[in-house]
């Protein structure tokens, strides 16, 4: 990493908190004043490809043309409108090419900013839900390892760790399961209805297929699957977290659509507005939606942020989804996979890494070395990858990629390169 900061790294210091960071462990961040498509330019004008999306939200590339051009449009006729009892094109219109994308069964759009607000709603509407039926249950079930957000039902449905640990005695009650495997599948099916039938259990909240933040973790669509069933025959509200999965992301425009229960409710941001302005989306059944359509005003979802549904956001959001549906994205995803894949192969049998796997656009591994994921060999990678113009976020002894759909195949070599010589280097 570079030695001196420029003007904007020392004025940084003074008055800024970056999130998820201890910054007297960490106290410089490097500036950054410009993107096109996959690369970072710095204040240095080197240039670093973004090997993860900044945080898997720039999918169509930074600063994409043709979502600029519909938002810039946008901007001139209506740029915010308050959504209680207002309505207009743009959220009349993605809901639409929504509903015509995401899995069997959403039929009902509710907006807010992020994705841990997305989860929140969620959990409120399942908890409301039976509420309003009269019904007391009030536990969520969640994974162990799962990472759900920073707002307090968001970090209730997370694993315990340094982002919730401080805040444990005011959270939710939830009820935290092992994901399953073919290992431990018994054990983890005989808890799962064992809590269920004591029936306070009003949801079960997943990140379908990939567990984002506990690096990368894959599970199988049809062990998640025999859960989902369980859980819908006993009435269990099934939300799926597709924060981070959502939109091509894993092959297919949702991770539920690998598998065969669907959700009753799904979460989304990150790359629904291709990175260009925060929004989220929760989206449930009709059925649910139903629970709250009510002659009495307390049983409605008195629920709203500021900015729900801003009409540039919501702009963004369907550019983004056009550009998702055309060939030549749906082209790209494959071809991401298939290198993806061929990179893989080529690590097969070799005992510097373990846990290849990937799907879609997400690929992971770990270095076959003990580290603390907190500790500072995270950051000697990190450097590693920035010093060699690739910025991709280890996590532990996690390497992982989740480049922009965009992505050259020139580009992809490059960071396949970069992670070969760092595990020739590192173990
Ligand atoms: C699966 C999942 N859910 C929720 C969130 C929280 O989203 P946000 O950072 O927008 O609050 C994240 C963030 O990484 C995530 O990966």
């Amino acid at each position: 990493m570079k030695k001196e900061l420029n003007d904007i790294e020392l004025r940084d210091k003074k008055h800024l908190w970056h999130p998820l960071i201890q910054h007297k462990l960490k106290p410089n961040s490097l500036a950054i004043e410009r993107a096109e498509n996959c690369i970072l330019y710095d204040f240095e004008g080197k240039q670093y490809i973004d090997g993860i999306a900044s945080w898997y939200t720039c999918m169509y590339g930074h600063c994409n043309p043709y979502i600029i051009k519909k938002v810039q449009e946008q901007m001139t006729k209506l740029d915010q409108i308050v959504f209680s009892g207002f309505t207009h094109r743009p959220a009349v219109e993605l809901s639409e090419a929504l509903i015509e994308i995401l899995p069997k069964g959403q039929n009902r759009i509710f907006f807010s900013d992020n994705g841990s607000t997305s989860v929140d709603i969620a959990i409120k509407m399942s908890l409301q839900y039976f509420h309003n039926k009269g019904v007391n249950k009030n536990k969520v079930i969640c994974f162990e390892d799962a990472f759900h957000g920073d707002t307090f039902g968001a970090m209730s449905v997370s694993g315990l760790s340094v982002y919730n640990g401080a805040f444990e005695q005011y959270l939710l009650t939830v009820e935290r399961i092992d994901v399953p495997t073919e290992k431990n599948k018994e054990q983890v099916l005989s808890k799962f209805v064992e809590l269920i039938k004591k029936e306070d259990i009003c949801s079960f909240i997943y990140e379908p297929l990939v567990q984002g933040a506990a690096a990368m973790k894959m599970h199988k669509a049809s062990l998640l699957d025999e859960l989902l069933k369980i859980a819908k025959e006993h009435g269990v509200i099934c939300i799926a977290d597709e924060v981070m999965t959502g939109f091509g992301k894993t092959g297919t425009n949702f991770a539920s659509d690998h598998i065969e229960t669907k959700p009753d409710i799904i979460c989304l941001s990150k790359s629904l507005t291709a990175g260009l302005v925060p929004m989220a989306i929760t989206s449930c059944s009709e059925e649910i939606y139903l629970a709250f359509y009510d002659d009495q005003i307390k049983k409605g979802f008195f629920h709203g942020h500021t900015y729900s549904a801003n009409p540039i956001a919501c702009t963004a959001a369907l550019s983004a989804i056009e550009l998702l549906k055309t060939k030549e994205i749906q082209d790209n995803i494959k071809f991401i996979n298939k290198s993806h894949n061929l990179f893989l192969e080529k690590l097969k049998g070799n005992n510097k890494v373990k846990n290849l796997r990937c799907i879609g656009v997400i690929m992971a591994f770990e270095l076959n070395m003990e580290m603390d994921r907190y500790g500072n060999i995270r950051d000697r990678l990190f450097n590693f990858f920035m010093d060699r113009g690739v910025f991709i976020r280890p996590l532990g002894n996690t390497l992982y990629l989740l480049p922009p759909f965009t992505i050259s195949e020139k580009q992809l070599a490059k960071l396949y390169d970069t992670l070969t010589l760092c595990i020739q280097e590192f173990v």
